[in-house]
């Protein structure tokens, strides 16, 4: 290889002593070069993992692999933002230099050539990872890429319906709020009534605010005039549902009667959902979430026996009270 480069610079040298060479013939040689480089070493950044979305203080591993072939490895860079933070040199003392970028915690120990482990991600971490990849003098070949990561903080509970009644009659406004708590990113708030999308006419906002520890709380509000086609069965089932990137789905659900059934006043219903599609990783990164954030089921189990088992007066009536404390909250 560096005997071409000779080679070709004697020959071209030669060439422009004796008569003068044409720039486009240079770089046609030039060409023909390069690409016999690229023959015979191979240097190729065989993948590089970096996750799309991770939860507030988790441990992130990005994985950069590469195939050397006939090269020595002179060098493993990462960057973020364009910002150097882990340099890994097999040949220098020391092997790993770090420096400090805002929101890079490197956790040296678990690091490596192909792999860096980040501690504690937190909101300044989000951005463009960089893993280049260098061979050794004197090709100095260099392959790199790159990958998006965006640190979410989820919110600690489902999205809050408010302003609802209990009973609605035909041509009543209902007129109710959903609220999401705070995240970050915001939550994409959506109302569906008898689980079909709401009609976008329907809809007020959403309007999205900062609270004070710089979250996003989104509202979403909901407006119609009840007809006839908004009950199922003398039922209504208004539901609010929030969404974050492919990790975090909720909805909190609100059922409403049209008839004067006097066991059937309201039922409310509040209910979790898990993400159903995303990838195992995501699924991983939430997992731990999920099973921190509060139960919000209760509501739903009292009120099901109740609407079963319907048994003394006195029950009934400590049920019932127990469900307009349950409505006011709410
Ligand atoms: C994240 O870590 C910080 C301190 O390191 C802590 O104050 C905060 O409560 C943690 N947040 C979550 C959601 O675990
Ligand atoms: C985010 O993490 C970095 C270290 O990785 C730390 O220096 C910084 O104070 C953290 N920021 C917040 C808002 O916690
Ligand atoms: C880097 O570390 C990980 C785990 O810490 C290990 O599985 C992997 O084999 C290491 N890679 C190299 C090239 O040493």
């Amino acid at each position: 290889m560096l005997k071409a480069k000779k080679d070709f610079e004697r020959n071209a040298s030669l060439r422009k002593h004796k008569r003068g060479i044409a720039l486009s013939e240079i770089l046609q040689h030039f060409k023909d070069y390069s690409f016999t480089v690229v023959v015979v070493v191979a240097l190729r950044m065989t993948s590089l993992q970096i996750p799309e979305h991770v939860v507030l203080n988790e441990t992130v591993r990005m994985q950069c692999n590469f195939n050397l072939d006939k090269e020595q490895l002179y060098s493993v860079k990462w960057y973020k933002d364009g910002h150097e933070f882990y340099r890994f040199t097999p040949r220098d003392r020391p092997e790993v230099l770090m420096f400090p970028v805002r929101g890079v915690n490197v956790n040296r120990f678990q690091s490596n050539r192909t792999l860096v482990v980040l501690n504690n991600v937190n909101l300044t971490s989000s951005g463009r990872y960089r893993c280049e990849v260098s061979g050794e003098a004197p090709a100095f070949e260099t392959v790199s890429d790159h990958g998006d990561m965006t640190v979410v903080v989820l919110p600690n509970e489902g999205p809050q319906i408010t302003g609802g009644r209990s009973k609605y009659q035909l041509d009543d406004v209902v007129r109710m709020d959903c609220t999401s708590a705070p995240s970050k990113p915001h939550a994409l708030l959506s109302w569906f009534i008898n689980d079909e999308p709401a009609d976008t006419d329907y809809l007020i906002g959403p309007d999205i605010v900062m609270d004070e520890n710089g979250l996003d709380i989104a509202k979403l509000g909901l407006e119609f005039r009840v007809g006839n086609k908004h009950f199922r069965q003398g039922d209504m089932k208004l539901k609010c549902l929030a969404t974050i990137a492919t990790v975090y789905k909720q909805s909190n659900e609100e059922s409403v009667v049209g008839d004067e059934s006097v066991l059937k006043t309201s039922i409310m219903e509040s209910r979790e959902t898990r993400a159903q599609s995303h990838t195992r990783e995501d699924l991983a990164n939430v997992k731990r979430k999920f099973n921190r954030r509060k139960n919000c089921l209760r509501p739903v189990v009292i009120l099901y026996i109740f609407t079963i088992f319907p048994r003394t007066f006195s029950s009934t009536f400590h049920t019932l009270a127990n469900l307009f404390k349950f409505l006011r909250y709410a």
